[in-house]
């Protein structure tokens, strides 16, 4: 699919929402882990990172951008005292009504997110800026603070193309038809224009999830190995 609109990643989203979950799993088969272990990985770190630089998850409000069918809401839900959810197709928001009826979810055209400034303490973006149009990518970023209160974090995980494994996976998978990977350095130059990065760090050295390489991730984070990474910014 050639990126041309958000209509069209919208449309593209809406078009696998029954199926999303099959999809991914299809796509990262060859791998030996299921889904809900990549999510879980993602989730212990959005909890870690909450509990040392903002507070208690069961006080704070969450807002997850690009929440997709809700699969991470589902593991966060519980943590919080309230998850906010957002996307931008209206079929893919139902589903993840559906799937986490605690939390609330909004649709909206991509523009200017349907928050008030400073509303949420943490807000975070899983898979989402490699479909956004590279010259919205300034924007998106801008919202995710704008939204957030001052101290509050923000979160972007994102594929890391140096990894060969993620690269095939990206190929294997028609939702990523459209998908333009970006590098860590990308998304840290985009959180900087509005907050001071506090952390970065590859992660899912998949699929070495057996001791000792599971012991080992943790010092593993510099290194561009892991099949993703996060950057993380304080407001
Ligand atoms: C690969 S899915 C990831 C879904 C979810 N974050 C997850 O990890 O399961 C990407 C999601 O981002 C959404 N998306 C794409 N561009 C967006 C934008 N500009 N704003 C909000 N969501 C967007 C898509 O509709 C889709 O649901």
């Amino acid at each position: 699919m050639p990126r041309s609109s958000l209509s069209t990643v919208c449309t593209e989203f809406e078009r696998h929402k029954d199926t999303y979950r099959q999809e991914i799993q299809k796509s990262i088969s060859f791998i030996g882990q299921g889904l809900d272990f990549f999510t879980q990985v993602k989730v212990d770190c959005l909890l870690d990172l909450t509990r040392r630089y903002v507070g208690a998850p069961p006080r704070l409000k969450i807002l997850d951008v690009g929440c997709g069918v809700g699969i991470t809401d589902r593991f966060l839900t519980p943590h919080f005292r309230k998850l906010h959810g957002l996307d931008l197709s209206p079929g893919v928001v139902r589903k993840a009504k559906q799937l986490n009826p605690r939390a609330s979810y909004r649709r909206y055209a991509g523009g200017t997110f349907p928050y008030p400034s400073h509303s949420m303490d943490v807000t975070f973006a899983i898979c989402v800026m490699h479909h956004v149009l590279p010259e919205r990518l300034s924007h998106f970023a801008a919202e995710m603070f704008r939204v957030t209160r001052k101290g509050g974090l923000v979160v972007v995980f994102e594929h890391n193309p140096m990894n060969p494994l993620t690269q095939i996976a990206v190929s294997r998978c028609e939702m990523d038809d459209d998908a333009i990977l970006l590098k860590r350095r990308e998304v840290e130059g985009l959180l900087k224009e509005k907050g001071n990065i506090i952390e970065k760090r590859y992660i899912l050295f998949t699929p070495f999830r057996v001791p000792p390489f599971r012991f080992l991730a943790p010092f593993l984070g510099k290194f561009p190995l892991g099949a993703q990474y996060y950057v993380a910014a304080k407001k």
